[in-house]
């Protein structure tokens, strides 16, 4: 049975892009203060890119926002090229006027990764919780690395990568080679994503069209873990047309 969850559909990518960029812009302009998390991968580019622009012709500050991003694989230090740490620096924080300080990325070689996910959890807490947290989607419905299975009250953890997030990673556009995905990662567990106050998920492309169905209009479960929202009071995803292309009812 459908939760709540609102689902703008966009002509495209660069439209969800837009769109996802101005909820962003509209919460900073009105808070710009505000505590944000962000997610990395294919899909937030655009916006990433979008965001910049904004800031370069609109002045769009992001001075006094604190980020938080979603996940880290483990192993990678902040400067491999395939870190989230490194993604974050390229396509958004090193175009932004966001203060380096205040961006908070997992440490995927910190020497204990219990602690270092605690520290996450004590940070966001101490900044008065997240007030937009930015997701995407896996194919098989995971949201950060929360994969199939994952618990609705999890919190931030090590987590093993499925084969199909491995092999969706590895396709030429991040890794080149399976071999070369770390097998775990540091992620917001799914409890601590529904803390956040508003959730707006992007999606885009054809493979992401079940996941999306089953996400919104599925039944609340950890099989598809961005299910998961459903009951949270402010939830949107935004999507292009092939990755609404599954929902059988009107949003
Ligand atoms: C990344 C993250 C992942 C991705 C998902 C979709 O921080 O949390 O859940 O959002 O794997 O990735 P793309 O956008 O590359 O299809």
């Amino acid at each position: 049975m459908p939760g709540n969850i609102k689902v703008t559909v966009c002509p495209d990518a660069q439209g969800v892009a837009r769109k996802a960029a101005g909820v962003f812009a509209a919460l900073l302009r009105s808070k710009p203060a505000a505590v944000i998390g962000l997610a990395t991968g294919s899909t937030p580019e655009q916006t990433y890119a979008e965001l910049a622009r904004l800031h370069r012709e609109e002045k769009l500050s992001l001075a006094k926002v604190s980020s938080f991003n979603l996940d880290e694989y483990w192993g990678l230090d902040g400067d491999h090229d395939q870190s989230y740490r490194h993604f974050m620096n390229t396509h958004l924080f090193n175009h932004v006027d966001i203060r380096p300080w205040n961006t908070c990325v997992l440490n995927g070689k910190a020497a204990n990764p219990a602690l270092e996910c605690q520290a996450f959890e004590t940070k966001i807490l101490a900044a008065g919780g997240v007030d937009l947290w930015l997701l995407g989607i896996g194919g098989n419905g995971h949201i950060a690395f929360n994969e199939p299975g994952s618990p609705v009250d999890s919190r931030t953890r090590l987590v093993s990568l499925t084969p199909s997030t491995i092999a969706a990673n590895s396709d030429g556009r991040f890794f080149k080679d399976p071999a070369e995905v770390p097998r775990c990662a540091l992620s917001a567990g799914i409890g601590t994503i529904r803390e956040a106050r508003q959730l707006v998920l992007l999606a885009t492309g054809p493979k992401k069209a079940a996941a999306i169905a089953a996400a919104a209009e599925g039944s609340f479960s950890p099989d598809c873990p961005a299910s998961l929202l459903q009951d949270h009071p402010d939830c949107t995803f935004i999507v292009d047309r092939e990755a609404a292309a599954g929902l059988k009812h009107p949003h």
